[in-house]
């Protein structure tokens, strides 16, 4: 998993990178906290009151852990490379509301991924139908 020093390297010096860094916190962590706000206010030199504006305004976000069940969905490049990114909106979608779906970077599943871990559990090989059953599972 990534910490905040790595997701907020991931977007170093691109443009607009405050919304991406705060969409990959609350994937990574499940919701942005106060010292989340205070290392990116830092990094990209803007006030915390500012961070903290965009986080409040914003539904997606939220500044406390969320109670609901978490599928940490991995989205690194392998897991990318064998179709993820195709079942986050339809995940996000069928999650909303009863499931959180996390984003995470390496599950040490790359050779059969797509891959996702609920609690300990690890799951491969994960497709739109796989990856719905496990949401129905969960909730
Ligand atoms: S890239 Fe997804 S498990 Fe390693």
């Amino acid at each position: 998993m990534l910490d905040i020093q790595s997701i907020m390297s991931e977007h170093s010096g691109k443009e607009g990178a405050l919304l991406p860094i705060l969409h990959d916190v609350q994937g990574c962590f499940g919701h942005i906290s106060e010292d989340h706000i205070r290392a990116i206010a830092e990094h990209l030199n803007l006030s915390r009151a500012e961070v903290h504006g965009v986080v409040s305004f914003y539904h997606d976000f939220n500044s406390k852990p969320a109670s609901l069940p978490v599928i940490k969905l991995c989205r690194a490049e392998a897991c990318q490379a064998r179709g993820v990114e195709a079942l986050v909106a339809p995940a996000s979608e069928r999650a909303r509301g009863r499931v959180q779906i996390a984003s995470v970077y390496c599950l040490g599943l790359c050779a059969v991924g797509p891959a996702a871990m609920v609690g300990k559990n690890v799951y491969a090989r994960l497709d739109e139908t796989k990856l719905a059953a496990l949401i129905e599972a969960i909730r």
